[in-house]
Formats: structure tokens, sequence, C-alpha cells
């Protein structure tokens, strides 16, 4: 996987990106809506899951890289889920905290979204998101993702954001043609 948009890199991580890794997942702030942040062997076991993904699945959370300076400040792409029963392709993101609001995680999950749409055959993506996690319904919903459902996720209460094939392409042609 390896995906351009305007200013970021999005590429599969690399065993050296542990250290920008673990100031993203490693934050408490960060990860407050997650059971507890990453420590560093959590860290590394997370870039061990991922280079799995990539092999047995075909996707995974990449790295999101500035363009402009080379800097790694998160993670960002498909990854499948079981939802109640269900294989689901879902976009996940984390953005290091100095970064947020600039734009970043809704440029690469868009990137991520027609990236996942035009490699595998599923009709649909989501994102699972807290209901209490305001910044990241605000991505989903600059995405188009709308609320299908409510439920609990590993114990906890998420909403399952989704957007279908045909919305995403619509979505997608209708801003192509924006000036
Ligand atoms: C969610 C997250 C990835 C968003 O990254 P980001 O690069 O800041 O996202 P963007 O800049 O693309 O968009 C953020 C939007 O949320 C809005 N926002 C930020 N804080 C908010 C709040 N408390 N309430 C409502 N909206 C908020 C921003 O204003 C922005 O919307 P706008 O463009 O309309 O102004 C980042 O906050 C993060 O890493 N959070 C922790 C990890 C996480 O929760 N990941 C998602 C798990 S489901």
């Amino acid at each position: 996987m390896l995906l351009e948009t305007s200013r970021l890199l999005l590429r599969p991580f690399v065993p050296s990106d542990f250290e920008s890794l673990f100031a993203v997942i490693g934050d408490p702030v960060t990860m407050q809506f997650y059971p507890s942040a990453f420590d560093k062997q959590s860290t590394l076991d997370w870039i061990e899951r991922n280079a799995r993904r990539y092999e047995e699945d075909g996707s995974g959370l990449c790295a999101v890289v500035l363009k402009s300076s080379g800097e790694m400040i998160g993670d960002c792409g498909p990854v499948w889920q079981e939802v109640e029963g269900t294989r689901e392709l879902e976009i996940g993101y984390h953005i290091r905290r100095d970064y947020w609001n600039c734009g970043y995680a809704t440029e690469g999950a868009r990137a991520a979204m027609a990236y996942a749409f035009e490699k595998f055959p599923v009709a649909r993506l989501i994102s699972l998101i807290r209901p209490e996690n305001l910044p990241s319904r605000r991505v989903a919903e600059k995405n188009d993702l709308c609320i299908d459902r409510e439920i609990d996720w590993k114990g906890i209460r998420h909403f399952v954001y989704a957007i279908s094939r045909d919305e995403f392409a619509h979505r997608t042609s209708h801003r192509s043609q924006q000036p």
C-alpha cells in the first residue's frame, strides 16, 4: 500500500517507525477513548500485527507521513473487523496530538477509502466510533459516513458509521466537479 494525497503519504509501517508511532499511540490524551495508551512493548506488537495484516489481508493501518517534512505523524488505513458476526472493512486513524485539526485524518481517510473500495469487492466501509469521540465522529461525517447503528464493541458502546460504495462514488464525483 502506498497512497498519496496533496499533503500526505500513507505507506506500510517499518520497524524504525517505532519512536514516531509511540509518540502517537503512547499518548494518554490521544488514547483517551481506548482502554489505555500503548506501552513500548504493545507499540512494537502493533507494528508486527500490521505487518501481518499487510501479508494476510492485503490491507492494514499505514504510517501517515507529511510530504513537506517526511515526519510520521499518525496512522490510517483499512482494517478487517468482525462486527456482530459480519466481516467488515473499517477505516481507522490516529494523529499525533500537536497536528490535530489540520484536516490530516480526513484527508488520509478519504484516500484509504478510495483504496479500499478499489481493492476489495465490499459493499460498504465502516468506522467504529465511541459516541463521546466527537473529533473522530466529525472526521467520519466530513467523509460522508452516517450512523448505521449503535453496538456493544469489545464491551464499550460504539456507533457503526458506514458509507456504501455507491454513495462514496457519488460524493467523490460531486467533489471533483466542484471548482
Ligand atoms: C480523531 C482524530 C484522528 C482526528 O484527527 P485530525 O487530523 O485532527 O482530524 P481533522 O483535522 O481531519 O478533523 C477534525 C475535526 O474534528 C473537529 N473537532 C475537534 N475537536 C472537536 C470537539 N471537541 N467537538 C467537536 N468537533 C471537534 C475539528 O474542528 C475538525 O472539524 P472541522 O474540520 O469541521 O473544523 C484525532 O483527534 C485523534 O487522533 N484522536 C485520537 C485517536 C482516535 O480517537 N482515533 C479514532 C478512533 S475511532
